[in-house]
């Protein structure tokens, strides 16, 4: 893993969006896409650069990591809603290049299926952000999800419902279940972009990052993976024992060494 800690919110969209501007800019891409609070800077960063150095996701694909079972792609709250309103729309993605998972569907256990064939079919991902929940769940992987598991329906955790009920009119709205990629699908990606921002997440990021690879940290599964960059703020940052070490090694990464 590289682990890099910035200064703030702003230098990890900035840097987050380098990686996928790198990406793009390198050809026709398949990216892997995060919605929630964490990616929203670099969503922003990416609509700026497009806008103003003409960055274009017009040779892109995008999947999203996961969906609430029961919404409709047309729910506002629905991750298919939230990543045309917060990134997609405002970008020059060919129609049908953005995929989800539907979270409507009859029979999520072949929703899934297709879910995982479809991104093999597409030639995989080259690099999948990520953030992390405050119980160290990525996508929806919460504690104790199989580390080798692949795309499926989960249950969300009372503690995922409690964070992601700001989303919601009433607190009871938060669909008890999900359709996530699973680990092993998401390590199947090229490039894994883990980002962390903010106190909360502290605890989770030092299990992840310096703890043991265990099922209940989900997102320490990440370990496993030969190409994970972490980009951190201060205070996702600030409960790792090895800080020192690790702006060390970025004060010192070689300039020809790409993320
Ligand atoms: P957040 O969620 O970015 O809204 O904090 C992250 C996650 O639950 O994976």
């Amino acid at each position: 893993m590289e682990i890099i800690v910035l200064p703030d919110t702003d230098a990890v969209a900035r840097t987050a969006a380098d990686v996928l501007e790198e990406q793009v800019r390198s050809g026709p891409s398949v990216l892997g896409l995060a919605t929630g609070s964490t990616p929203l800077g670099t969503y922003r960063e990416l609509i700026d650069r497009h806008r103003r150095n003409g960055l274009s996701f017009a040779d892109a694909q995008a999947f999203l990591l996961d969906e609430y079972v029961g919404l409709a792609a047309s729910h506002p709250a629905s991750y298919h809603s939230v990543i045309r309103n917060e990134f997609t729309d405002s970008v020059d993605f060919a129609p049908g290049a953005v995929h989800g998972l539907d979270g409507s569907t009859k029979d999520p256990e072949a929703e899934a299926a297709r879910y995982d064939r479809s991104i093999a079919a597409a030639g995989g991902v080259d690099v999948q952000i990520l953030g992390i929940g405050t119980d160290g769940h990525v996508g929806f992987n919460e504690p104790m999800s199989s580390l080798a598991s692949r795309t499926r329906i989960k249950t969300l955790t009372r503690q995922t419902r409690q964070d992601n009920a700001r989303f919601f009119d009433h607190p009871d709205d938060v669909p008890e279940h999900v359709l996530t990629q699973g680990l092993g699908t998401i390590r199947d990606a090229r490039h894994l972009l883990l980002l962390g921002l903010g106190e909360a997440k502290a605890d989770a990021v030092a299990a992840a990052v310096e703890g043991p690879v265990a099922a209940v940290c989900p997102a320490s599964a990440l370990q496993l993976h030969p190409h994970v960059t972490v980009l951190l703020d201060t205070a996702a940052a600030s409960k790792l024992a090895h800080t020192e070490y690790y702006q060390y090694t970025f004060g010192r990464k070689p300039a020809w060494q790409r993320f």
